[in-house]
């Protein structure tokens, strides 16, 4: 597994706290659709994850519910592409990925809590915890970078 902008294996303690979420058929779906340019939404959820654990554990708050929730943020498996706008994807889609994440598996409320505000400022559903306040900041940092990223490799392939 890679995550953008880290060339360095993942960290063991972080790989601990996701395997039995990265070995489950619902995380697994999330291979299947594309998210941001050429990013699945597994990849970018677990982008999310790993800088969500990084900064956590750095800043001493709850690097696991960091990770995991981290890791199942955008849980709503479907192809957000193919939904109208009167669909609401944008403003309900942490919803309904939380819902999902409480469908498969047990979370915890800080889990809940990241997972259902990472839209914040955009829904107005204020964070309740600094871990879910940093998957604010990640999940729009890995975003913009994984379109920077598409973008930067399609010009370069049409200079080359
Ligand atoms: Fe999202
Ligand atoms: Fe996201």
């Amino acid at each position: 597994m890679k995550v953008i902008g880290i060339k360095k294996p993942l960290d063991k303690e972080f790989l601990s706290h996701i395997e039995d979420l990265v070995d489950s058929d619902a995380v697994n779906e999330m291979k299947k659709v594309i998210h941001h340019g050429k990013t699945t939404t597994f990849e970018h959820c677990l982008n999310v994850s790993y800088y969500n654990y990084l900064i956590c554990k750095k800043l001493g708050l709850d690097a696991r519910a960091a990770a995991r929730g981290g890791l199942l943020h955008d849980l709503f498996l479907y192809d957000w592409h193919t939904v109208t706008l009167a669909d609401g994807h944008a403003l309900q889609h942490a919803k309904r990925a939380r819902a999902n994440a409480e469908k498969y598996f047990d979370i915890t409320p800080l889990e809940r809590d990241i997972i259902e505000k990472h839209m914040f400022p955009l829904t107005f559903a204020l964070p309740k915890h600094r871990e879910s306040f940093v998957t604010t900041l990640t999940d729009k940092y890995c975003g913009a970078l994984e379109v920077i990223t598409h973008r930067w490799g399609k010009i370069r392939g049409k200079k080359g």
